[in-house]
């Protein structure tokens, strides 16, 4: 069971050969691969699940947060042939198939599918990830920038060279960040990653405005250590 793009862990994007490698060895041994995509589906990297970046097929996938656009839903998939095996009436239960949450769903994956947000998110997230890495080459304490669409990670580190994390600057970029208005998560093993989780359909200026707040707090650290 793996995220295609690890999400609390600190938003790591795998070797384009790692999925693919993960269900040859699965296909193999006949183990079902699962994929965790309920950070990085419904659009998040760009596409409408990471692991399509991959090319690879799991043979369950997991999917919530983003699918029900608010509405507290989640929901797994499975290959077909799984069914058979399932005895009747196993999906009833006192919270299941909430028919808002699945009308929300499908009006979700629906606009994922019939609009270019998809595209937008794919390359807005270039230009942020440009803008990251410039913000980077101007600072010692940006150990590594990486990421997928809207699905980007900024490590905060003591320095370049040793790349030793920093929680503490984290928590300082974050909490400087919350003073002026642009609200954003740590995530990663040692809690020193900032994560750049934006809607799908924040506007441009919006972009802007928190990309050089965030370019702000980081200079600010210059000022600090
Ligand atoms: C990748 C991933 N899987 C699953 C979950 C759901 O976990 P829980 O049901 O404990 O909220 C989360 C929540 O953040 C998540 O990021």
């Amino acid at each position: 069971m793996v995220e295609p793009v690890q999400g609390e862990g600190g938003y790591i994007v795998p070797p384009d050969d790692f999925l693919p490698m993960l269900r040859e060895v699965t296909e193999k041994y006949s183990v079902p691969l699962i994929f965790d995509e309920i950070q990085s589906g419904m659009g998040r990297t760009g596409k409408i699940w990471a692991s399509e970046h991959y090319g690879v097929n799991p043979d369950i996938m997991c999917i919530s947060k983003s699918v029900g656009g608010g509405i507290p839903t989640s929901m797994i998939a499975y290959r077909s042939d799984y069914d058979t095996q399932l005895p009747k009436g196993f999906h009833l239960g006192t919270y299941r198939a909430n028919p808002v949450a699945l009308a929300a769903g499908t009006a979700i994956l629906n606009y994922l599918k019939n609009t270019d947000i998809l595209e937008r998110v794919s390359s807005k997230g270039q230009y942020i990830m440009k803008r990251l890495n410039e913000i980077q080459d101007s600072s010692r304490y940006i150990g590594e920038v990486r990421g997928k669409g809207f699905m980007i990670g900024a490590e905060l580190v003591k320095g370049r060279k040793t790349k030793e994390p920093s929680q503490e600057m984290a928590n300082m970029v974050k909490s400087y960040l919350y003073r002026h208005g642009v609200l954003m998560l740590t995530c990663g093993h040692f809690g020193n990653v900032m994560r750049y989780i934006a809607p799908l359909t924040i506007e441009d200026e919006l972009i802007d405005k928190g990309l050089s707040i965030f370019e702000d707090a980081v200079k600010e650290l210059e000022h600090i250590y």
